[in-house]
């Protein structure tokens, strides 16, 4: 068991400089947050440690800057956006780690919020540089984890900084989101009522192959959609005409294949088109009668029904990425269906877990997120967990004491 904000006495709060990992990494439109779902799931740890007095500084990553200062991957817009939403002054620093920001923590007063620039513009956050960690653990007295999102990730923020500020004698905790992630993910893990039914999609099976394994190892199903499914195709030896594919995970895939056997489920049928995009005239085939000019875009309706037979009688849903492009209407029927099948198994008392930003901005578009039991703010992540995997980002955080 790891600590929480919650075992942290209020004593030890007030007036402490506390680095809070926040996972800020939004979708942007312009300088506007499209999403704020995130931001917003770390609202309760960031109004706690406001009212107990402490100096909350806060970082995060946004998209994969590669080490190097992007200027339209500024974190400038979502600490403007922070503000509004807690309606109390976020203070901006253009600048990531060295005297810049010692300087402007020790000015901090208390009470008060401030957001660091992207700490993916310093090539040590991903190369998890402990040089990195130290600097940030200089001024921090305590570290707080919610950013779920990005505790997959060994990287300095996530891991170094944890573990260098319990060095120096502070508390590494995690906040109120990464606590409701740890419970309620943690209940999928531990004892998942049956039948088990995971349903996952996206574009790609590379990044996601050894959870996959071990989603197989632990389902009763395994619903494979999403561009993903055509790799799955092409190792079966089918035509997937112009569509996504990875032909060099062909292998793996087929292994896959082999493991799984009748719990790994791929669409019967397809919906193709000259190209994934609107405007576009569409059929639905026979995944063995795909075109050489065909691009696959969606499942087709028998799979549709196949899938939602599976969801409707699951004890438990795990679902991760879309099932095709769902942004193209015509491309999109799988996804939503997917999405009110597991709003379905929900109301019947299934326990429903969605992963992934794709997936949650499905159930939303659907019309269904407030019925489903827990939208994870982790993709990779989510996925992580539910696989078993020990995750850096929540490894590094303080033991609480046993019971
Ligand atoms: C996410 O959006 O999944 C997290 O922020 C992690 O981002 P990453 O995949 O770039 O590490």
């Amino acid at each position: 068991m790891k600590k929480t904000l919650q075992d942290l006495p209020p004593s030890l709060l007030s007036g402490a400089a506390v680095a809070l990992r926040a996972d800020f990494n939004v979708p942007l439109d312009r300088d506007a947050v499209a999403d704020p779902s995130r931001i917003e799931r770390t609202l309760p740890t960031v109004g706690h440690l406001v009212s107990h007095g402490a100096r909350v500084v806060i970082l995060s990553h946004l998209g994969r800057p590669g080490g190097r200062v992007r200027p339209h991957l500024t974190l400038k817009p979502i600490a403007a956006h922070l503000g509004r939403v807690i309606e109390g002054p976020v203070s901006f620093l253009p600048c990531s780690a060295g005297d810049p920001v010692r300087d402007a923590v020790a000015g901090m007063a208390r009470g008060s919020v401030m957001l660091i620039e992207n700490t993916r513009f310093l090539g040590g956050e991903t190369a998890g540089d402990p040089a990195l960690a130290d600097d940030w653990a200089g001024w921090a007295d305590h570290f707080v984890m919610d950013a779920f999102g990005t505790a997959h990730r060994s990287h300095a923020s996530t891991d170094g900084l944890p573990r260098a500020v319990k060095r120096n004698g502070g508390e590494a905790v995690a906040g109120f989101l990464v606590a409701g992630e740890i419970k309620a993910l943690g209940a999928v893990l531990r004892d998942p009522r049956r039948p088990y039914v995971a349903a996952v999609g996206g574009a790609k099976i590379s990044g996601k192959i050894d959870v996959i394994q071990a989603l197989l190892d632990r389902a009763d199903t395994l619903l494979v959609g999403g561009a993903m499914a055509n790799t799955f195709f092409g190792a079966l030896g089918l035509e997937t005409g112009a569509s996504l594919t990875e032909p060099e995970k062909w292998e793996t895939a087929r292994r896959l294949i082999d493991a799984g056997g009748s719990r790994l489920v791929l669409p019967v049928d397809c919906t193709v088109a000259a190209a994934v995009g609107p405007g576009l005239e569409t059929r639905a085939v026979d995944r063995s009668e795909v075109g050489p000019t065909d691009a696959i875009g969606d499942l087709g309706p028998v799979s549709v029904e196949l899938f939602g037979r599976y969801l409707a009688d699951a004890g438990t849903v795990v679902w991760n990425g879309p099932m095709g492009a769902f942004e193209v209407e015509a491309f999109a029927r799988g996804t939503l269906c997917v999405a009110t099948s597991a709003a379905t198994a929900a109301d019947r008392g299934a326990t429903v877990v969605i992963g992934g930003g794709d997936s949650a901005a499905a159930a939303r578009m659907a019309g269904v997120a407030t019925r489903i039991t827990h939208i994870s703010t982790g993709g990779g992540a989510a996925l992580a967990f539910l696989a078993g995997k020990q995750l850096p980002g929540i490894e590094a955080l303080s033991d609480s004491a046993p019971t």
